[in-house]
């Protein structure tokens, strides 16, 4: 199987759980809104900016509009955070997949994105939308493409194609977010460009990209220990030319790996990231790790620690920053991150999540 395909089955290949979502009443007391606001700060900031408007980094969106948290809450909410989206800087934070968060966390964090915004869940219809997905396909291309890219990989926009998304978004909701737009954002409405049929043959085609895969468990690997972070103990140290004296060249990442040449390699992403796919040696590190905590290990000798994360630099840069502020000399960022090294058929270390 190609390091491509066994990329996205292995991410694909979630145990998708339905929390209980009984008792969701939008009246969180003070103590818990302030709990839940410093860990979105700690976990979420980074991407989606300090106030929720989003685009802080990776393009990660507004989670403010009303159009996305009445139809979002809860379960799309849910699920987005708790599994993340395949292909994006967007990680699946759920203790289950690796990452810091238990599910009473994610319950806590959606409640609160909800009530900051007075927001209440509109209940949309569950049922298919029957339309013309080639017809869609074509209104798609001309209307979409440009931001969502002409394979709903995503560019500005949102990954539509993305199966994690696919898995929990419903017709109407895809449907409510075009007619509607998302307020504040680039996602204009498309009420008055298209007509109602035009939009119910663009979502067919946007479902027909899902390709219907089954939940399975992921099994959870150790983490590794702090006797294993530096590779090649023994080695020589590797020759790197950064650009803008920062970015180092995922080409010259490989080469030093495969010359056994000593140095540490950080994964900067959520935990669940890790898990499901890595650079091999790689040390999870996630953005989030306590300041205080982040350099316990790694020895501040002159030893290369290069940093890396999905999108490619808002993670790892943040990481390296921390350890120069610290008086480390040779640290660097991965140039392309994760998704365009995987892209580039350079070696990765699959989680072990079951793949049939
Ligand atoms: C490293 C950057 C990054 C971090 C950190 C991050 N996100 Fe995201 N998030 C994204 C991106 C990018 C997307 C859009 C993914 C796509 O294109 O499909 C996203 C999507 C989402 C969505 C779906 C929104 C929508 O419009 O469908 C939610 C909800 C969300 N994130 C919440 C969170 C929360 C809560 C946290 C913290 C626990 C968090 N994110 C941390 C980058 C990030
Ligand atoms: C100008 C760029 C742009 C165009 C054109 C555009 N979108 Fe979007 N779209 C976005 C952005 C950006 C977001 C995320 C907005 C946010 O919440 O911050 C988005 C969000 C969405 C969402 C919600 C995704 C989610 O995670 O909840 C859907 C569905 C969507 N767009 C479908 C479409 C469709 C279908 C079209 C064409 C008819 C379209 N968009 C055209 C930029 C665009």
């Amino acid at each position: 199987m190609n390091r491509v395909l066994l990329f996205i089955v292995a991410l694909a290949a979630f145990a998708f759980t339905k929390p209980c979502l009984a008792d969701l009443s939008l009246t969180l007391n003070n103590d818990d809104m302030a709990k839940a606001e410093s860990m979105y700060q700690r976990y979420c900031s980074l991407c989606h900016g300090v106030q929720r408007e989003g685009y802080k980094a990776d393009h990660a969106p507004s989670l403010r509009s009303q159009s996305l948290l009445s139809t979002a809450f809860p379960q799309m909410l849910f699920d987005s955070i708790a599994w993340g989206r395949v292909n994006s800087a967007m990680d699946g934070y759920i203790d289950e997949t690796g990452g810091p968060l238990a599910e009473s966390d994610i319950l806590l964090l959606i409640r609160w994105l909800a009530q900051k915004e007075n927001s209440s869940a509109i209940d949309l219809n569950q049922d298919p939308i029957p339309g013309n997905a080639l017809r869609g396909k074509k209104l798609y291309s001309k209307n979409c493409a440009s931001c969502h890219g002409n394979e709903g990989q995503g560019i500005t926009g949102t990954a539509l194609a993305d199966q994690l998304f696919l898995a929990s978004a419903t017709d109407s909701y895809l449907k409510y977010a075009i007619v509607n737009g998302r307020d504040g954002t680039p996602m204009q409405s498309f009420a008055g460009t298209l007509q109602d049929e035009d939009i119910n043959d663009v979502v067919a085609y946007i479902r027909s990209q899902a390709s219907g895969w089954s939940p399975q468990p992921p099994e959870l690997a150790q983490w590794p220990d702090a006797s294993e972070y530096v590779m090649n103990p023994n080695g020589e140290a590797p020759q790197f030319n950064l650009r803008e004296g920062r970015y180092v060249p995922a080409r010259e990442v490989e080469k030093a790996l495969k010359d056994n040449k000593k140095f540490i390699i950080l994964d900067t992403r959520p935990g669940s990231a890790w898990q499901r796919i890595h650079i091999p040696g790689a040390v999870p590190m996630p953005y989030y790790r306590d300041k205080s905590r982040i350099a316990e290990n790694l020895p501040n000798d002159g030893t290369w620690i290069i940093a890396y994360c999905a999108c490619p630099h808002a993670a790892s840069d943040s990481v390296i920053n921390h350890l120069r502020s610290l008086g480390y000399q040779n640290t660097a960022v991965i140039d392309e991150g994760i998704i365009k090294w995987i892209e580039m058929g350079l070696p990765v270390v699959a989680g072990k999540n079951k793949v049939n």
